[in-house]
């Protein structure tokens, strides 16, 4: 079976509905179809500042979200990226084949520097897509499930790839994004030409999976919308609108254009409302899922140790064989 690897930082109390929608929601459709690694990139989570009490509840919650969102430990692999050194070590020999332009260029580095003093951004930061890059080559990944915004970062990871099969003999498969076309890119409520994101939405823009679910509904009726009152799915003249389409129709299970249609002559008060019912039927029992989970962190801590077992088997086989084609000594 074709393989797939992502990945996602816990760096907030809950997921969003963008990380939902536009990553975790197909990596539950492709574990049955192919071997999925899937992990809670804590060693990513580092490279800002953190608190580690909140580090260490946000990956044991991000964990249980992704096994409420329907992960099955049975069909996917599911771990902790620190419980697998491997991703550290290789994520080295990709900070040693990037260059320093090539990392500047990267726009989610520039994006979070800039919101940094000077002297807070580290390297740590700087080399985060290396790392992003090692993540992926260490389980010869063919497919990223990923939102619009990492697709730059996977053609660095393509490059760097490539660079090291030319110069050291084909080690790496080169991996493909594997974005999905209408749900690639959720909007903040508030300003829907920024993406919906934990690091820069305002609180009434973004909508958190494990947030009270009469908030949610109430962001959803505040939503900005756009001028004129017909509903139609237009992201470039109707972002506002369109989004809540796109909300809809990704979490109904249904095309857009279907959605929008059913829509057609109804107010945007309609279309809010029902976009508030669905969400609040979707979130709700994943909640609770969420809070089993957390209850019993023996068992899940257990269910991310066999995941880690499992990934180190692959990562393990890839790491020694680019130490190999590097030029290091094998230990005897
Ligand atoms: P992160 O933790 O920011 O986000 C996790 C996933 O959610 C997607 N996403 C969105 N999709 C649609 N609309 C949005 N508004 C939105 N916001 C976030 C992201 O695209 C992502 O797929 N660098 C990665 C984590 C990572 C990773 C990896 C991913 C580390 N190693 C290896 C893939 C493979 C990140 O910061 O995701």
């Amino acid at each position: 079976r074709p393989r797939v690897l992502s990945g996602i930082q816990p760096t907030a109390d809950s997921f969003h509905l963008g990380n939902y929608l536009g990553a975790v929601r197909q990596w539950v459709a492709l574990q049955d179809t192919h071997d999925a690694f899937y992990c809670v990139v804590d060693l990513h989570a580092i490279t800002v500042e953190h608190d580690p009490k909140l580090l260490r509840r946000r990956t044991r919650v991000s964990a249980a979200q992704l096994l409420a969102l329907g992960i099955d430990p049975e069909r996917a692999t599911l771990f902790v990226q620190s419980h697998v050194p491997e991703h550290a070590q290789l994520g080295w020999v990709m900070q040693c084949l990037t260059g320093f332009g090539e990392a500047s260029r990267m726009t989610q580095f520039k994006d979070k520097s800039a919101k940094q003093q000077a002297e807070r951004i580290t390297l740590g930061l700087f080399g985060y897509p290396a790392l992003q890059a090692a993540d992926i080559l260490a389980y010869q990944a063919s497919h990223v499930p990923v939102g619009e915004d990492q697709r730059q970062h996977l053609e660095l990871t393509r490059d760097l790839a490539q660079r090291f099969n030319s110069r050291f003999g084909r080690t790496f498969v080169l991996p493909e994004p594997f974005i999905v076309k209408d749900a690639a890119k959720i909007y903040d409520l508030q300003d829907p030409s920024a993406k919906m994101s934990k690091s820069s939405s305002s609180p009434g823009g973004i909508v958190e999976l494990l947030d009270d679910p009469k908030v949610s509904a109430k962001k959803i009726r505040s939503a900005v919308t756009d001028t004129g009152r017909e509903i139609v799915y237009d992201p470039e003249n109707k972002p506002g609108v369109s989004n809540l389409l796109v909300i809809y129709a990704a979490l109904t299970g249904r095309p857009v254009g279907e959605v929008a249609d059913e829509f057609a002559g109804k107010g945007y008060g309609d279309l809010k409302k029902a976009v508030g019912e669905v969400l609040v039927e979707f979130v709700t029992p994943i909640q609770a899922r969420v809070r089993t989970y957390l209850d019993d962190t023996a068992e899940l801590d257990k269910i991310l140790r066999r995941g880690a077992e499992r990934a180190r088997e692959v990562a393990s086989v890839t790491l020694a064989r680019a130490y190999e084609r590097l030029g290091f000594v094998v230990p005897a």
